[in-house]
């Protein structure tokens, strides 16, 4: 059975040590939704002051929600669309420190206050994203965003 214990130390510490907890739970398994379930779920229960954490992956088209711990959330997420669809078509994390402040934020959860959005490439192709949403206005900061594009790159690595 797969343990997660309590995180330690300063924050990246603490998202290194989350990013070896993701690495074990996901070795020897390349299922995409498999894995996606998995990490929701060590990410969800991880991270304080969280309320979504998932994934949307792209059908060629839009994205489509996937795996997530949280709420119910929106099926589909046209590109143009959301801290989601800018994540996607940018190719760039959205870190988006008050939500009601981007334009064309879709609100799923509406006790989201502020949000990451990461993007899933593998070489050039668009996988999806990883997002994940806080009840707390500027819950993310810089640490934050380059602990959860690591354990995002952890997923990537899982397909490969
Ligand atoms: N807020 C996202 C939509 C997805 S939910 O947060 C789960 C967005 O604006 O794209």
């Amino acid at each position: 059975m797969f343990t997660a214990t309590a995180l330690t130390g300063s924050k990246p510490e603490q998202y290194a040590e989350l990013a070896v907890q993701a690495r074990a739970l996901l070795h020897g398994e390349r299922d995409r939704t498999a894995n996606a379930a998995n990490l929701s779920a060590l990410v969800y229960h991880a991270l304080p002051s969280v309320n979504w954490v998932g994934f949307y992956f792209f059908d060629g088209r839009e994205l489509v929600v996937g795996p997530f711990q949280g709420l119910p959330a929106c099926v589909r997420i046209p590109l143009d669309k959301g801290v989601c669809g800018a994540a996607a078509s940018e190719r760039r994390t959205q870190r988006v420190e008050d939500v009601d402040a981007f334009p064309g934020h879709i609100a799923c959860d509406s006790a989201s206050r502020s949000e990451v959005v990461v993007p899933l490439v593998q070489g050039d192709r668009l996988v999806g994203v990883f997002d994940i949403d806080s009840p707390e206005k500027g819950r993310f900061d810089a640490d934050d965003q380059a602990g959860l594009e690591a354990i995002a790159a952890v997923f990537m690595e899982a397909l490969a």
